[in-house]
């Protein structure tokens, strides 16, 4: 790989905010085959093959062959979202679940917060909840990131697999979505250890209950949208990234609004 390759490569990996709203867009004449120029068309997307592509290898990044139409005003999302083959919205939430073990083992997401405009991100351990599409995580009293959620309930997490130099076993999960925080006084707090424990035999949920009440914090995030990049749609001709929303309006800027 040429530095410049090995540069697009990493950044194309990248699983960050920054994949999702940096990538170029395309526009109406995208993918045309430029007149003047020989060798693969740009192309409009590197989410999604055509069907009879030629077969190619998908450890390299498509911008070995092609360039990118780039369009300054579409976020990648739109773009995803306005060419991407996408999968029926139960289908996708069932594959969602599945990789996160939902209801069966927590995951390790980044968990981003911001306070006054200053982000802070912390490795937590989540459970998914597949029935409500809420996800619970136990803190630990007075630390910054329940200051920061307290002030400002509006998160996004990051669970992703770590690169193995191929694009077709890319997966990374971002999630947005609305925290809330209590402790045992509240109902809520039983169903969160119920979920997120689902293995606690009964004679130590009770000890369990008593001092995560005392201790603990539980932290339920409603997952408004999640962004799957899921490197094995590549091979079937299906959109690499697929959005689910609870709301199909959703937008990141619903939560300013709604305030
Ligand atoms: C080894 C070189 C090579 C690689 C790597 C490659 N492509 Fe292509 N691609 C081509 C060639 C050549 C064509 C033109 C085929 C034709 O004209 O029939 C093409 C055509 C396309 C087209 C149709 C463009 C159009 O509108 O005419 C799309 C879309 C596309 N590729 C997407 C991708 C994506 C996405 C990737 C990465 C996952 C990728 N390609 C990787 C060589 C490549």
């Amino acid at each position: 790989m040429t530095g410049k390759t090995k540069n697009a490569a990493s950044i194309m990996l990248l699983c960050s905010a920054i994949i999702f709203f940096a990538v170029p867009g395309f526009s109406q004449t995208a993918g045309k085959k430029a007149e003047s120029q020989d060798g693969p068309p740009d192309t409009m997307t590197w989410t999604q093959l055509p069907e009879g592509h030629q077969e190619i290898p998908l450890e390299g990044p498509c911008m070995m062959c092609h360039n990118y139409k780039v369009d300054a005003t579409t976020t990648a999302t739109k773009q995803m979202v306005r060419i991407g083959k996408q999968l029926d919205k139960e289908v996708l939430w069932k594959r969602i679940s599945d990789y996160l073990e939902a209801g069966k083992k927590t995951k390790t997401f980044v968990l981003g917060t911001s306070l006054n405009n200053i982000p802070l991100t912390t490795s937590c351990d989540w459970m998914l909840d597949p029935v409500n599409k809420v996800m619970y995580a136990f803190f630990e009293i007075g630390t910054e990131k329940l200051i920061h959620v307290r002030e400002n309930p509006y998160v996004s997490l990051n669970h992703h697999k770590p690169w193995e130099n191929n694009f077709s076993t890319v997966l990374c999960i971002q999630v947005r979505g609305k925290a809330d925080l209590f402790d045992g006084s509240r109902p809520e707090f039983k169903k969160a250890v119920e979920v997120s424990f689902p293995g606690l035999p009964e004679q130590n949920r009770k000890g369990l209950m008593d001092r995560a009440s005392k201790n603990m914090v539980v932290c339920r995030v409603t997952i408004e949208q999640i962004m799957l990049f899921d490197g094995t749609l590549l091979g079937q001709h299906m959109s690499s990234y697929q959005m689910w929303r609870r709301i199909p309006t959703f937008t990141p800027s619903y939560f300013s609004e709604k305030k």
